[in-house]
């Protein structure tokens, strides 16, 4: 079975720490059982090079936002925006099976408010929320996110 690829930003650390943890799991999992897929993920930054992708990905993106409360007025997407330009890179978006958002609860209503922004700007899933690096259930519950997601595509196709 192809590798889940997962294209990630990460300005911390954490969501850096949450997608290593996952790769790490899936590989334990793949180690168990052929049938369980692995992870392979694409960390994007200021220096990545924007390619047009060929194979379908998951997209997880942190939450920094300026100004506004991210209901009644606008908010500005900081820090993060390379992530996604690149998804909205020629036909990019096409392929994105859904997006992985990573925040903080102290923000509230802006709790992972990015990650919900890609997901109405690409029409693609929200799938799953997690705070800073998440916990051990936080990656097995999103390896089985992406576990059933990539398989309701394959089935639809
Ligand atoms: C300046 C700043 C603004 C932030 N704004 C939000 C926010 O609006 N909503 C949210 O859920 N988390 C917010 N966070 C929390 C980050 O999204 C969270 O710490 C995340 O795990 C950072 O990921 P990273 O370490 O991979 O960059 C903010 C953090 C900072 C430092």
């Amino acid at each position: 079975m192809e590798p889940m690829r997962i294209l990630f930003i990460s300005i911390e650390g954490n969501t850096r720490n949450f997608v290593n943890n996952l790769t790490a799991y899936a590989q334990k999992m793949h180690q168990q059982d052929s049938a369980h897929p692995l992870v392979e993920s694409v960390e994007i930054s200021d220096q990545t090079d924007f390619a047009q992708e060929t194979k379908p990905f998951f997209v997880t993106v942190p939450t920094y936002l300026d100004g506004g409360d991210g209901i009644d007025s606008g908010v500005t997407e900081l820090l993060t925006t390379t992530l996604g330009e690149y998804v909205g890179y020629k036909d990019n978006a096409k392929l994105c099976l859904g997006v992985f958002g990573s925040g903080n609860k102290n923000f509230n209503a802006q709790y992972c408010l990015t990650a919900k922004r890609y997901s109405r700007m690409f029409q693609v899933p929200f799938l799953a929320d997690f705070e800073l690096r998440g916990t051990d259930q936080d990656v097995q519950r999103i390896y089985q996110d992406m576990v059933e997601r990539s398989a309701e595509v394959l089935t639809a196709q």
